[in-house]
């Protein structure tokens, strides 16, 4: 379905912000296929939720390609194609809760964050923070390292009962890796490359400990006990 870009704004790190005019509902952690072309490139590009207010819907997206590239040059008022919400997102948990993101994986977390009380927020960046502003209105403590410092170096993962993580999969597999052998739970959105979004093509898929599944379909997000990374 068509809509309407309210704002698009490079926010850093190769990132954008986008909104999108209209009355949208999806839980936290899913994704909608965008598109803002005809032909090329064929396939629309899958971008995590970033936020869902009353008059509209965000996202943040990284410039990575064609598809990318021109969504990135849109401006107010110009038509965007939406197809979802896509996926299976976050579990809601209790308890003591840390949201862990790197780079563009910040971007679902931030509807988490508005969903989970007292959350410590953890996020990683390549050259500079962007959006803490947003994150810090909403968790209980907001930590962020940039450049050679690890979000992996400052973060206990065992002060926690539940972590919620998007970013690099060295990232997620090595705090999955901090925790085996203790009672913290970890819930991890992969990124894995996709075509299709719906379940149909195959290209998303991932290894789990019960087999074969779809990133799109059956993730994004998995538990982190059940994923092989
Ligand atoms: Fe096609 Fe997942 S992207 S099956």
């Amino acid at each position: 379905m068509d809509y309407k870009v309210i704002e698009n704004r490079y926010v850093g790190e190769d990132m954008y912000y986008i909104k999108i005019a209209g009355d949208f509902d999806a839980k936290m952690g899913q994704f909608f296929m965008l598109r803002a072309w005809d032909n090329y490139p064929l396939l629309s590009r899958p971008i995590s939720i970033y936020n869902i207010e009353e008059d509209g819907i965000s996202f943040l997206y990284k410039v990575v390609g064609e598809g990318t590239k021109i969504l990135s040059k849109l401006d107010k008022d110009d038509d965007i194609n939406l197809q979802g919400p896509y996926g299976n997102g976050y579990e809601k948990v209790k308890g003591r809760v840390a949201l862990v993101g790197g780079g563009v994986g910040i971007a679902p977390l931030y509807m988490v964050a508005q969903n989970i009380e007292n959350c410590d927020c953890y996020l990683g960046f390549r050259e500079e923070e962007i959006m803490i502003e947003d994150f810090e209105k909403v968790c209980k403590n907001v930590y962020t390292t940039v450049g050679d410092k690890f979000i992996t170096d400052i973060i206990n993962p065992k002060d926690y009962d539940y972590i919620l993580t998007c970013g690099p999969t060295p990232m997620m597999k090595k705090i999955v890796d901090m925790t085996k052998g203790t009672d913290t739970k970890i819930q991890v959105s992969l990124e894995n490359r996709m075509a299709c979004g719906l379940g149909a093509c195959l290209v998303c898929t991932c290894k789990t400990k019960s087999g074969n599944k779809k990133t799109c379909k059956d993730g994004p997000v998995f538990w982190g006990e059940d994923v092989i990374l």
